[in-house]
């Protein structure tokens, strides 16, 4: 028992903390996240409280009180695509965070799955429009409650078994938040995270998030995340991978993607709205029309997918949001 919630079990235990299922006095259930990162903090079997080696008790104690932070911007947010914190509490020398429990699958989940059974495509760009307008709706609110969420990626995207999309993990914001300096963990996933990012200077803003959105949409399309930002400082090869991309996808949705992902900050959507009104320009959407190299390469794809093709987890199927 957590402050009168009884941990039915684990869901999951990263680097910063664990998150398990929980259920209240009225049987309803909750997931709730725990602060304990691994490279701080340890507890036995058994046992309830974390130990915490003497030279990284301050270190565990700021991140504890921006775990705390987080918990608390986040429960000013009231946004179907944004997690819902609905309690949270220091008990057993750490912070726990209450949500609604979300029963799916990470967006992750349903990109490998279509990867595993070589889909063409993993997502129709239909469904692509749809999941991602509805993750900037929240994201939009996110940003003008003033915080960067800083790790969009799709392992923190959530896909509701009724057809939601919601992000999760603000795990990162809180680094905006305490402005003190001392990273607990690495904040950004590569691939995902936008050039500033790697940097850390004082360019970090709505733009930084919409680099990892349009992240996002190219590995619901390729299947894979793009290049990190760095070798792609080195040489980028975006264009080139969303070149294969022509034909499968409109243009328009292209576009999109390569201006989210601008290595100049500046050149991005630099508010969510901007991009919003892109994305929902359904009606402007242009084909090219494939040269025969091109229409031989998918054709080929397409051959070498089909005798490869698997039936792992064929019950998750990458076709909703109609
Ligand atoms: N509200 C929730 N409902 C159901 N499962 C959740 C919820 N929040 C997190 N999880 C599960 O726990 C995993 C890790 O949560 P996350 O917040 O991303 O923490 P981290 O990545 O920092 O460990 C998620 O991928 C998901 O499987
Ligand atoms: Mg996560």
């Amino acid at each position: 028992m957590i402050g009168g919630y009884r941990i039915e079990r684990k869901l999951s235990a990263g680097g910063f903390g664990v998150v398990y299922l929980a259920v209240d006095k009225e049987g309803q259930q909750f997931a709730i996240k725990e602060y304990l990162p691994s490279s701080l903090a340890s507890r036995a079997v058994g046992e309830l409280l974390p130990q915490v080696l003497p030279e990284k008790l301050s270190l565990y104690r700021l991140g504890l009180k921006s775990f705390f932070e987080e918990g608390r911007s986040l429960a000013q947010i009231s946004h179907g695509s944004v997690v819902s914190v609905l309690n949270f509490f220091r008990e057993n020398e750490t912070v726990y965070m209450v949500m609604n429990y979300l029963e799916g699958g990470t967006l992750q989940d349903f990109i490998i799955t279509a990867r595993d059974l070589k889909k063409p495509k993993v997502f129709r760009e239909s469904t692509i429009r749809s999941l991602f307008d509805e993750i900037l709706r929240g994201l939009r609110i996110v940003h003008q409650h003033k915080m960067l969420h800083l790790d969009i990626k799709p392992a923190n995207i959530f896909i509701t078994d009724d057809n939601r999309a919601v992000m999760i993990d603000f795990g990162a914001a809180r680094e905006v938040l305490s402005k003190e300096g001392n990273f607990i963990r690495p904040m950004y996933t590569p691939g995902f995270a936008a050039p500033e990012m790697y940097r850390r200077d004082s360019s970090m803003g709505p733009w930084t998030d919409i680099y990892a959105i349009g992240a996002c949409i190219y590995a619901s399309m390729q299947g894979y995340p793009p290049n990190d930002a760095p070798q792609r400082t080195e040489k980028d090869r975006l264009s080139l991978a969303l070149s294969r991309l022509r034909g499968v996808y409109s243009d328009n949705l292209i576009e999109v993607v390569q201006w989210c992902m601008a290595l100049d900050p500046l050149a991005r959507p630099q508010s969510v709205f901007a991009l919003q009104k892109e994305l929902s320009r359904e009606s402007e959407r242009r084909y090219t029309k494939l040269t025969v190299g091109e229409r031989v390469r998918l054709q080929f794809d397409s051959v070498v997918s089909d005798t490869k093709k698997t039936s792992r987890k064929a019950h998750v199927s990458g076709t909703r949001f109609k």
